[in-house]
């Protein structure tokens, strides 16, 4: 009888094989993305036909509401489920206590209200916290250089409430302060919005990677100081998993990590430890970093842009935001 012989190396075992032709690549490929897992963000700006660059966010401009409304459109066309909307206050509204976001007639409630209404199958998320109101470009209260947790929750829920009731699907608080997932969720109840859907933003980092978009909602020369006292430290994974789990005890529906690419470990733990919907932030520095070095010549945006949203889908995540989405919807339609 022939010995039979077990080969578990090289040459039986070439795992170019599997690589050799594209069908066969095609056919064993572990993970993929499509439209589906985008949610695109977009800057609002007040007036009628407004559009303005963001030089550190080329590519991605703040639109007044008709031309945001035309864009969302578009998107919906192209299969994007959801768009997050991020307004940019005058600086003459923003005030100490950051009292418009309270306002039901603010920009961000007149966006979602006219958005909603033009492109009604278009889930709309609203960013929950007081840095576009505040002079001082905090998200919470500030009193003698201290942010103040238990009254800044008060604020949120009233600020999440307005945008509820104009009309948002998604309400995600992205200040980091203490227990406001339930207090909103508890205020979104009472106030008959128990329907909306909260997307926290629970692990939160305190990262350098958020300067474009500063620039884009104009709060980077207000701020004082850095939002370490409430945003995580780089340095901690176990915190991560921490936040996530008192966010989804107090009713987030859905949880973020946020920055995106730099915390893919964090994106990782959470899927696995939880099983919950996990979005990760692909944030404006990342994306100003894949559009500066594709100005220059030196990477191709567009095959990064795809292989970056790829690896979060790799990671876990079950969605991503980031402003490259529009992007990459046109290039999964072959537009
Ligand atoms: C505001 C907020 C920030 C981002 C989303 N919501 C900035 C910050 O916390 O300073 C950053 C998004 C990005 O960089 O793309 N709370």
């Amino acid at each position: 009888m022939t010995k039979i012989k077990h080969f578990s190396c090289f040459p039986a075992l070439r795992p170019r094989r599997l690589r050799s032709a594209s069908w066969i690549r095609d056919l064993v490929q572990e993970h993929s993305f499509s439209v589906t897992d985008l949610i695109w963000p977009l800057f609002i700006i007040d007036g009628r036909d407004v559009r303005e660059d963001v030089p550190s966010m080329p590519g991605v401009e703040r639109l007044s509401i008709d031309l945001a409304t035309e864009a969302v459109k578009e998107a919906r066309g192209l299969g994007i489920p959801a768009v997050a909307l991020f307004p940019i206050t005058p600086q003459a509204k923003k005030t100490e206590d950051g009292r418009e976001a309270c306002n039901s007639e603010n920009l961000i409630c007149r966006a979602v209200f006219a958005i909603k209404r033009a492109v009604p199958d278009i889930g709309i998320i609203t960013d929950v916290a007081l840095d576009p109101y505040t002079s001082h470009g905090h998200d919470g209260l500030l009193k003698d250089g201290v942010i103040l947790n238990d009254e800044t929750v008060e604020i949120l829920c009233r600020q999440a409430l307005v945008q509820a009731e104009a009309g948002a699907d998604i309400i995600a608080p992205s200040d980091m302060m203490d227990g406001r997932v339930g207090a909103i969720r508890d205020a979104l109840e009472r106030g008959g919005c128990k329907d909306t859907l909260i997307l926290s933003y629970a692990a939160k980092y305190a990262s350098a990677f958020y300067g474009p978009f500063r620039d884009a909602v104009q709060s980077k020369g207000c701020l004082s100081g850095d939002k370490k006292t409430y945003q995580m430290n780089p340095a901690n994974s176990d915190e991560a998993l921490r936040e996530v789990a008192l966010d989804l005890s107090e009713g987030a529906d859905m949880v973020m990590v946020k920055p995106g690419l730099p915390y893919l470990d964090i994106v990782r733990r959470v899927k696995e430890s939880f099983g919950v919907p996990t979005f990760a932030y692909h944030v404006s520095g990342e994306y100003a970093m894949l559009r500066a070095a594709g100005a220059q010549g030196w990477l191709d945006y567009e095959s990064c842009l795809m292989e970056t949203l790829m690896s979060f889908k790799r990671a876990g995540a079950d969605g991503i935001l980031s402003y490259g989405a529009l992007d990459a919807a046109r290039v999964l339609a072959g537009k």
